[in-house]
């Protein structure tokens, strides 16, 4: 069989995992041909791609990024993008193609598979928002930076007694703040699933500094934003990738701390840090996991689908799925996660 593989969309740790494990298995296991498309769909559109065997996948698995590279594609040119690649991978002989990414990604690979192409989709994201995964890999590295990043903020917070505000990423779902705020015990968690209250926030510092806890870190996913009338602040305007583009929500929550609290509040955008460097243990196995499958059901013909974790268990979940809803973070999470503040 001649496979081709790509990674598209913002980029994740462990993609390079999924790379390496779709070729051994592949080319070792099958004895299949594997090819990968440079920088996402572009590559594919542009026919631009290079033969992918062992030797070319070897030492990759730890790497951060993708030896792929990777590009967004805009809405507008996605339908347009799958007539054009249905005739090239004809062109090319391709019998399967296993694109790797998030929910663009997996949208334009359900058009795809919906005109018929041999496609199956691996789900990513660092934002854990694909409905139809438990999980997706590239999180644990995310909310494991995010938690390191807390714990650091805490000793300097309280050194200076100050107030620090954390911006982690997740424009509509706010997993990697959730769980990283536990997991470092930030004493205020925001996220964009439930307006937050400023007031409360204010009661809250003011209360640790009564008690003799002179220092407060608050976690705020980039999409949070607060209940009406709380402090002036828009959400951002769409761009041309259809991404929605925030003002810097961690930026005007201290600036409003500050000024309400008389207390120093500091800002700090963690930004493309989460998504950048080695895999924790956990995404590699998950994303080598993944991999493996995605050749299994080429091998199959399961085609329109997706790999997904359900429990432990690897899974095929149909493309069309993954793309109807974004997997957001359920009340009775937000509630846990109230307990520990
Ligand atoms: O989808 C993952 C994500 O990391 C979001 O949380 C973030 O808003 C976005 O990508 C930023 O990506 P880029 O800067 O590459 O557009």
């Amino acid at each position: 069989m001649r496979i081709g593989v790509l990674t598209a969309g913002g980029d994740c740790p462990g993609l390079n995992a999924v790379i390496r494990s779709v070729v051994h298995r592949a080319v070792a296991g099958h004895g299949d041909e594997v090819i990968g498309f440079e920088d996402g769909f572009k590559g594919l559109l542009e026919a631009r791609y290079r033969k992918l065997d062992l030797d070319a996948v070897s030492g990759i698995l730890a790497r951060g990024g993708t030896i792929l590279g990777s590009s967004r594609l805009e809405r507008a040119r996605l339908r347009q993008a799958c007539e054009e690649t249905e005739d090239l991978s004809r062109e090319l002989g391709l019998d399967a193609l296993i694109p790797i990414g998030g929910e663009g990604t997996l949208t334009a690979s359900s058009m795809l598979a919906a005109a018929g192409l041999p496609v199956v989709g691996v789900p990513k994201t660092i934002d854990n928002d694909i409905s139809a995964t438990d999980r997706t890999f590239g999180f644990d590295t995310a909310v494991g930076v995010a938690t390191e990043a807390i714990d650091r903020l805490k000793t300097t917070a309280e050194s200076h007694q100050r107030v620090m505000v954390v911006e982690v990423m997740g424009r509509h779902a706010g997993w990697i703040a959730l769980e990283s705020g536990m997991a470092g015990g930030a004493h205020g968690i925001c996220l964009p699933e439930r307006p937050f209250s400023v007031d409360a926030l204010c009661a809250m510092v003011e209360e640790r500094f009564a008690r003799g806890k002179k220092f407060a870190v608050v976690c705020v996913a980039e999409g949070a934003h607060p209940a009406e009338g709380q402090m002036d602040y828009r959400k951002g305007e769409i761009d041309q990738f259809g991404h929605e583009r925030f003002q810097g929500i961690g930026n005007r929550l201290a600036a409003e701390l500050e000024d309400r609290l008389g207390k120093e509040a500091k800002p700090v955008i963690l930004g493309h840090v989460q998504r950048g460097g080695t895999p924790t243990a956990y995404d590699r196995v998950l994303a080598t996991r993944f991999g493996w499958h995605a050749v299994e059901a080429v091998h199959r013909g399961d085609f329109g689908m997706m790999t997904a974790l359900r429990g432990t268990d690897i899974v095929m979940a149909p493309l069309a799925d993954a793309v109807t809803e974004l997997k957001t973070v359920p009340a009775s999470r937000m509630d846990e996660a109230e307990s520990v503040f």
